[in-house]
């Protein structure tokens, strides 16, 4: 079978990047990253996939407009006949013309149980709120900022003890589990959404 075509977009430390690359050499992804794209010229992400061998690429977001900068990104992609596209850790929100572009085949993961606690600092809005109970989530993107489609989520318990290290640090060891295995089940073809839903066939 063909090995899915992926390209990975982050602007930090890039673990999850990590993880993905980990799940493709253990053979447990039967995927390819074919370009990490990063906005941050110094992100960590950048000096993984180099580490890794794989092609990467900085594109400065500097005075250019949103539709502008994405116009840039997806030429990108199509050069590389990118099949599935992974946010993870990329802190921009993309344009509706790229959401176009890559029509449900845009992942994002979110260190929150969407709908709760969009947007940035998940884990500290979590804490703060109050609840007991968080984890993360992996959904399609759309045009709103987290309110895709969701694929997976996992659980994790907020413990009364916790910081905010703590508590996105316990998050984090799940997000690296449940980031390859949603792009697994998109590169077996069994991912089919539904409208809202996202069936696992
Ligand atoms: C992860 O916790 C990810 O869920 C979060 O940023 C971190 C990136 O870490 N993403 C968001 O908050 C998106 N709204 P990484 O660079 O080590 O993968």
């Amino acid at each position: 079978m063909n090995r899915l075509r992926i390209a990975v977009l982050a602007s930090g430390r890039g673990s999850n990047l990590q993880a993905i690359i980990d799940a493709i050499e253990s053979g447990e992804l039967n995927a390819e990253i074919v370009i990490v794209i990063s906005d941050k010229k110094n992100a960590y992400a950048l000096k993984r996939a180099k580490r890794h061998g794989i092609n990467r690429l900085f594109i400065s977001p500097k005075d250019k407009k949103r539709e502008e900068y994405d116009k840039e990104i997806v030429n990108q992609l199509h050069k590389y006949n990118v099949e599935l596209v992974c946010l993870a850790g990329f802190m921009r929100i993309l344009s509706p013309y790229f959401v176009k572009e890559f029509k449900n085949r845009i992942m994002n993961i979110h260190p929150t149980l969407l709908p709760s606690f969009p947007g940035l600092h998940g884990q500290k809005q979590a804490l703060d709120y109050g609840v007991k109970i968080s984890g993360c989530t992996v959904h399609f993107v759309d045009e709103g900022c987290d309110t895709g489609p969701i694929i997976l989520q996992k659980a994790v318990e907020v413990l009364d003890t916790d910081t905010e290290e703590s508590l996105s640090s316990r998050i984090l060891e799940c997000e690296h589990k449940l980031y390859p295995q949603a792009i697994s089940l998109f590169a077996s073809g069994r991912l089919k959404i539904l409208g809202r839903k996202v069936i696992i066939l």
